[in-house]
């Protein structure tokens, strides 16, 4: 068997919680490869809404496993508190939920680093979650970083204390005094608290259940243009959020790598700093906002909006090898009379239809317009039900970029998914 991919082709929050619980009952596994609680991936289903940051966005349907694979970094204070809310409405993740030792922890000291260097880059600062993920990320190529795994190990301790003391050495070269004891307290009661779930070496596990015929969805966080070498960098994340992430945060071949479904919304958003060159920062903008409610599933910092840019999209294709398209929030965008999208970008006076090398030079996007449709489409069950003008934005899209547009998605309910036919 090949293990398919789901992943956001924008900069995160394109809806992939939503569709990964959508697509969970065609798969026997899910697994998180990359990132951390910097993710906020929202499902909604029986009037429940519910975020998960660390934990796949399987974990809701019944009997799937749901791996939290050695390219994710965990903190266990929100770890924990997210398996305290996903039990209370009915998941078993004593069964189903099974955490690589590879997974590298986000230590206490990691937070406090992150702000630190953010506060240091003042009106540069990248507008981090503030997780600690940049820093945990750093250690882990510094080969300071502890695994999960350690927790079971005698030195445990002592290892924390040696990447802490280096940690600190960094704080008091940054002028930085705070301090996070009482998280401290909580993250070392949280380490006790995961103790008990599966621990397993998910690399033999995955190439395991691949050969054993079981089916595997690879769930993505962030998004391609946050990827931390073709993002729009510096303002980036900093793990690879493309499909190459899924063999380093699994441990699969690329041989093995099957479907690579790209998460859409039908129009952009990003939170955070850095370029965004179709941002409306006009009442469009706001009512895209508004429409979509548009604000962060993890920080609540209002997401900045704008128009579908198809040159960064064919960018994202391309990186990622998409083989199916799924577009969300199509739903938003009912009441347009026109509907824009970017097809090239003027810079310097020429008109180019590429992400150049720098994106946070000036790019004035160049739109071609499309007609809005103006009915409620969110109670739409099937591709018959839709406007003709939403359909034919649908085939605009296949167009531009090659590639089949497989699922609609109308509302964030899980009921609200239409297939493409
Ligand atoms: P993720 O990070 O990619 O999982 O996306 P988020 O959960 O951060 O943000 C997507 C938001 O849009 C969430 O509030 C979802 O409930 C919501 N959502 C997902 N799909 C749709 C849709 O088709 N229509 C509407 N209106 N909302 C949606
Ligand atoms: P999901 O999985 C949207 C953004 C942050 C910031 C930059 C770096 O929900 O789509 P970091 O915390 O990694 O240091 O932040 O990346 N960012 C996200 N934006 N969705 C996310 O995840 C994000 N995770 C990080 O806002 O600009
Ligand atoms: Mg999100």
């Amino acid at each position: 068997m090949k293990i398919d991919v789901l992943l956001g082709l924008q900069w995160g929050d394109e809806g992939k919680g939503k569709i990964v619980d959508v697509l969970t009952p065609k798969y026997d596994i899910i697994a998180r490869f990359q990132g951390g609680p910097n993710a906020g991936h929202t499902l909604e289903f029986n009037n429940i809404k519910h975020v998960l940051h660390t934990i796949p966005s399987g974990i809701f349907r019944e009997d799937k496993i749901n791996i939290i694979g050695n390219g994710v970094v965990i903190d266990p204070v929100i770890l924990k508190h997210e398996i305290d809310e996903a039990v209370k409405i009915g998941a078993n993740l004593k069964e189903n939920l099974y955490i690589s030792r590879k997974a590298q922890l986000i230590m206490p000291t990691h937070r406090l680093l992150d702000k630190a260097y953010e506060e240091y880059k003042g009106a540069n600062k990248i507008g981090s979650t503030l997780k600690g993920i940049g820093p945990a990320y750093t250690d882990k190529t510094a080969r300071l970083a502890l695994k999960i795994g350690d927790i079971f190990k005698d030195n445990f301790l002592e290892k924390y204390n040696c990447t802490k003391s280096h940690h600190e050495k960094i704080f008091a070269g940054y002028n930085f005094n705070e301090t996070n004891e009482e998280y401290e307290k909580e993250w070392f009661a949280a380490l006790e608290f995961i103790k008990s779930y599966k621990f397993i070496d998910s690399e033999k596990f995955v190439n395991d259940a691949l050969k054993a015929k079981k089916t595997i969805l690879a769930e993505g966080a962030q998004g391609s243009l946050l990827d931390v070498d073709f993002g729009s960098y510096p303002f980036v994340t900093s793990s690879n959020t493309t499909t190459s992430g899924v063999c380093t945060g699994l441990g699969v071949s690329p041989h093995k790598v099957g479907e690579v479904y790209g998460i859409v919304k039908a129009y952009c958003t990003r939170v955070g700093s850095g370029p965004f060159p179709t941002e409306l920062s006009d009442e469009t903008g706001q009512a895209l906002r508004d429409k979509g409610f548009e604000y962060g599933a993890t920080t609540g910092r209002p997401r900045r909006c704008g128009w579908l840019d198809m040159v960064a999209l064919n960018y994202s294709i391309m990186l990622n090898g998409v083989t199916k398209i799924i577009i969300t929030k199509a739903d938003v965008l009912s009441g347009f009379d026109t509907i824009k999208v970017a097809v090239g970008y003027k810079m310097n006076g020429e008109i180019i239809d590429y992400v150049p090398y720098d994106m946070n030079d000036d790019l004035e996007p160049v739109y071609e317009e499309l007609p809005g449709w103006k009915t409620d489409i969110s109670d739409c069950k099937k591709t018959s039900d839709l406007p003709i003008e939403l359909l034919n934005y649908l085939k605009y899209i296949t167009v531009k970029t090659g590639v089949k547009v497989k699922y609609l998605s109308v509302g964030p309910d899980r009921t609200q998914t239409i297939k493409i036919k």
